[in-house]
């Protein structure tokens, strides 16, 4: 044995102090969920009996190289499939876009407030965070992000639409950044609540990044497909992208029951439109309600809402649990809020014009 035994294994000074990925409260089994962004419906048509068809194969590994479902990615977005990369979860797919670019030394910008995963990620990857504010109309200040950039910068995230604030950036906006972004740079769209997308002048990543070697578009099977249990999310980006993607992935990490799911889902788009377009309705029916009450609230593209709640964040989101809804706060900023069930919007609203006045 060792004589040093009482020293603990030396941990990369990289992950000292990091933050800790809060998820969305669970509630008791009375509550409404309205703090992760999830979708309220169950898995859409057929996609259950393939899945639990699948599960009497699951004592062997799923396919490597996820090929099925690549393929159905690639015809759907109309995109090579050799662009297209999946990992567990977009947020896995982030993660190892950063193993790919970044390490200690260089800078990673986002938008702050945005997906608190960014920070969680970058610091894990060694690289320097560079937060830059939003707009007070919460949206990314896409200028101050391009003013960012130094001989430093490897990625850059831009969340379309932005969460928790639900706001986007229009196609103008979106190409005059691209302009100034050097093409050694790479510029990952989150596109994870692209299916809530109705702002007709919101670009569609997809449509960017076929002429720009330096953008990767990311997208999930958990928001609109209603999967976020299975864990698959997915890039397209050009070649060079997508090979160190592939090189960095866990292998089979993308599991068998999620690579069947996803290809289901992707199958049954007419059902999906049908429910994403049901949860914008609500959408517009939540905000209309909270303009109504007296609240400043941005328009969102996103299957959620966000109060500016300031000091007022933490009490609001304990009312609203004791009301029955679960929201997501973030204390001192503000509460996001999930469009759900009607039952659990109305209960939402009815925390909301108490707090209004
Ligand atoms: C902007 C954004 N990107 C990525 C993700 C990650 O989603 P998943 O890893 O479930 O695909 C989320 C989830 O909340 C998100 O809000």
């Amino acid at each position: 044995m060792a004589d040093d035994v009482q020293t603990a294994p030396k941990l990369r000074e990289a992950l000292r102090g990091i933050p800790a990925y809060r998820p969305g409260k669970i509630p008791d089994a009375s509550a409404f969920k309205l703090s992760s962004n999830e979708n309220p419906y169950p898995p859409l048509p057929g996609v259950l009996e393939k899945v639990q068809q699948s599960c009497e194969n699951f004592n062997r590994y799923p396919d490597m190289g996820v090929s099925l479902l690549s393929a159905e990615i690639a015809e759907r977005f109309g995109v090579p499939v050799e662009h297209v990369a999946t990992g567990t979860g977009s947020v896995g797919v982030a993660q190892q876009l950063l193993q790919a670019t970044s390490g200690p030394a260089d800078e990673v910008i986002y938008a702050w407030r945005s997906f608190e995963a960014y920070p969680i990620i970058t610091q894990i990857s060694g690289a320097t965070s560079i937060k830059v504010p939003l707009t007070a109309d919460e949206r990314h200040d896409l200028d101050a992000m391009a003013d960012a950039v130094t001989e430093r910068t490897r990625l850059i995230f831009v969340c379309n639409p932005n969460n928790p604030t639900g706001a986007a950036i229009t196609k103008d906006e979106l190409v005059r950044f691209l302009d100034r972004v050097p093409g050694d740079v790479l510029v990952v769209i989150d596109e994870a609540y692209k299916e809530f997308v109705r702002d007709p002048e919101v670009p569609d990543g997809v449509e960017l990044y076929r002429d720009r070697p330096n953008v990767a578009v990311l997208r999930t099977f958990s928001k609109a497909y209603g999967l976020a249990g299975l864990r698959v999310g997915f890039a397209i980006a050009h070649e060079p992208v997508a090979d160190a993607l592939r090189a960095t992935a866990v292998p089979f990490g993308v599991n068998s029951l999620a690579q069947v799911a996803a290809v289901e889902s992707l199958r049954a788009e007419e059902a999906l439109l049908e429910r994403c377009e049901a949860l914008v309705q609500e959408r517009t029916r939540v905000l209309a309600a909270l303009r109504e009450q007296g609240w400043t609230v941005p328009s969102s593209e996103a299957n959620f809402v966000w109060l500016r709640l300031g000091e007022r964040t933490v009490d609001f989101a304990a009312k609203a649990e004791a009301a029955g809804v679960v929201v997501r706060p973030f204390a001192g900023e503000g509460a996001r809020i999930t469009i759900g069930e009607v039952e659990a919007n109305d209960i939402f609203l009815r925390v909301a014009a108490e707090f209004a006045d």
